[in-house]
């Protein structure tokens, strides 16, 4: 492996610092937290370690909304805590990446302060603001959270932000504002930092003139992808901070990245791209939200051929020109699970299949914290402990729409973002070893961590946990997992994802990965010969010939042993 693909063969682990681990004792996790769970990282076999970002913020989306870049937020430490924590985990060789996020800051920042207090100052000039003749916004784009992306300032002018009012975005064409930002990215890449993960990216480019569209609804606004996301210029403006930035250091970079057109991957992530690698989301949501969550559909409603097709498409176009980075679960979704499998076919041993599905695709596995525990949604019993903003407009909209509360609750539970980001379970005392005990943590702890934690997983050798390290050794002792090809297989089988892995440099095995999505045992007739049965997630494998009996939900990865697999 060359020294610019040092990161291609790792596993990479997501921590949202909020809920990781609390070493102050104040409810919220912390990066000495973090710090202290390093060896429990590096035991689970990770070598990439994605921070949610932990910079100063009023965390009205819980840091995703930067008040100063080059300061930690009080809640989660000090400068000295993070230098601590690079130094331990390169001491591991576990390599930061902290998120970066650059389409837009808070409204707390000093720039955007600035701004409001000073019309016609330079930092006004950092972002969209405008005055209309009418008083009415600039145009009638809707933010992705909700409601007009544009907000009127006290003296009546208008500022675009396509996440939440808290969230006014940059503005990229002026050369000042990004060689500032520029200079932020170097002072992190300085400290020894792996890289980042660059948080909608894709969105810093705006279509000229900022013009408004036919609205899709009654509220009269209309979705802003069409004039926001990858617009046509914003490759100069990814070129230029490649060349600014990272092009300079060692780094790996991890696009957050929806959206792009398979025929502009290989700008993205080919050999000379804009970024290393990018989550590609084309396939992480089989429904779609429409007005709301009461409008999508559930597991087993939905087109399983179509979202199937989209994984399989997913892969063929990234492999044609470069390395995606795979996942089913972040911060920003529900439990896998949850999204994947009707409830009353959920299981540990389900979880265990849903890994396999994942982890042997091409790509850099990413592990999102507590789903190598297995953890399900959190079960709120109402809108009160929420602190999601999207939840919250989600639930309004849905009270607005006609239903009760009580339905509306449901669809919290089913969608929302917090309930993947409650604290993460360590063992079975109170408030599950994330906090001590008596202390109210930020969102409540999960109903289960009395059995579902990692101090009683690390001992049975049946758990998710323990299955997760097989994982992640079996991955890292093949070559052929990180750059085989990958083809999709057996497509005339509904409910089933099925692929192989094949190596591509004599000596290199070949594999096949199959996952049921039927709540019936069936049989599959293999194109291929097996040579051993090298996972299964639960029950073992019944192979006769050539005909493989799967049981409800299992997956299994197989070892060929003919080279081909027909
Ligand atoms: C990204 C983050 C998400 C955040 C949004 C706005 O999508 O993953 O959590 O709300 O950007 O920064």
């Amino acid at each position: 492996m060359n020294n610019r693909n040092w990161w291609k063969d790792r596993i990479a682990y997501q921590v949202y610092p909020r809920s990781f681990r609390d070493a102050n004792g104040d409810g919220t996790g912390d990066l000495k937290g973090i710090t202290e769970k390093l060896d429990y990282l590096k035991e689970l076999g990770i070598g990439l370690l994605w921070l949610s970002p932990v910079y100063k913020s009023p965390m009205d989306d819980g840091g995703y909304d930067i008040a100063d870049y080059r300061g930690i937020d009080p809640l989660f430490g000090s400068m000295e805590d993070m230098d601590e924590l690079l130094r331990e985990a390169n001491k591991r060789d576990i390599r930061i990446l902290m998120d970066l996020v650059i389409n837009h800051c808070s409204d707390e920042h000093p720039w955007f302060q600035k701004a409001l207090r000073e019309p016609g100052c330079e930092e006004e000039s950092y972002f969209y603001f405008r005055r209309t003749e009418d008083g009415q916004p600039p145009n009638n784009w809707r933010s992705m959270f909700g409601g007009s992306a544009w907000e009127k300032t006290p003296d009546g002018r208008y500022y675009l932000h396509l996440f939440s009012k808290k969230q006014p975005d940059l503005n990229w064409e002026n050369p000042r504002l990004r060689e500032q930002l520029y200079d932020m990215i170097r002072f992190w890449l300085d400290k020894g930092l792996g890289g980042f993960r660059i948080d909608a990216i894709v969105h810093i480019k705006k279509l000229p003139g900022l013009p408004s569209g036919p609205s899709n609804a009654p509220d009269g606004m209309v979705d802003c992808f069409p004039y926001a996301r990858n617009i046509p210029g914003i490759g100069d403006f990814l070129t230029e901070l490649r060349e600014q930035t990272f092009d300079r250091y060692q780094c790996v970079t991890v696009a957050e990245a929806a959206g792009v057109p398979n025929e502009q991957l290989g700008e993205y992530i080919g050999e000379n791209g804009y970024f290393s690698t990018m989550f590609d989301f084309s396939y992480s949501e089989p429904y779609s939200y429409g007005r709301g969550w009461h409008t999508c559909k559930n597991p087993g409603e939905w087109d399983f051929r179509r979202w199937r097709d989209t994984l399989y498409a997913s892969q063929l176009e990234t492999q044609k020109v470069g390395y995606g980075a795979v996942f089913t679960e972040n911060h920003d979704y529900p439990r896998a699970i949850q999204k994947f499998v009707p409830e009353k076919d959920h299981s540990p041993e389900v979880q265990k299949a849903l890994g396999i599905l994942y982890f042997y695709l091409r790509g850099v596995p990413f592990i999102y914290q507590g789903q190598e525990l297995g953890m399900t949604n959190a079960r709120f019993p109402s809108i009160d402990p929420i602190d999601d903003i999207s939840t919250r407009n989600h639930y309004r909209v849905a009270l607005e729409d006609g239903l009760s509360p009580e339905e509306a609750i449901k669809l919290v539970a089913r969608y929302s973002r917090d309930n993947a980001r409650v604290p993460f379970p360590w063992d079975a005392s109170e408030n599950g070893g994330f906090s001590p005990a008596g202390v109210k943590t930020w969102l409540p702890v999960h109903p289960d961590y009395q059995t579902v934690n990692a101090a009683a997983e690390e001992h049975d050798p049946e758990s998710v946990l323990t299955f997760y390290k097989q994982m992640v050794a079996l991955r890292k002792s093949e070559p052929t997992f990180v750059d085989g090809a990958f083809a999709p297989i057996l497509r005339r089988y509904d409910k089933l994802i099925a692929y192989t892995r094949k190596g591509t440099s004599p000596g290199e095995k070949t594999f096949a990965v199959l996952c049921s999505f039927s709540d019936k045992t069936r049989k599959v007739e293999l194109p291929f010969d097996v040579k051993s049965i090298r996972l299964c997630s639960h029950g073992g494998v019944k192979l006769s010939g050539n005909t493989l009996t799967l049981k409800p939900y299992q997956s299994v990865l197989l070892e060929l042993s003919a080279p081909e697999a027909k």
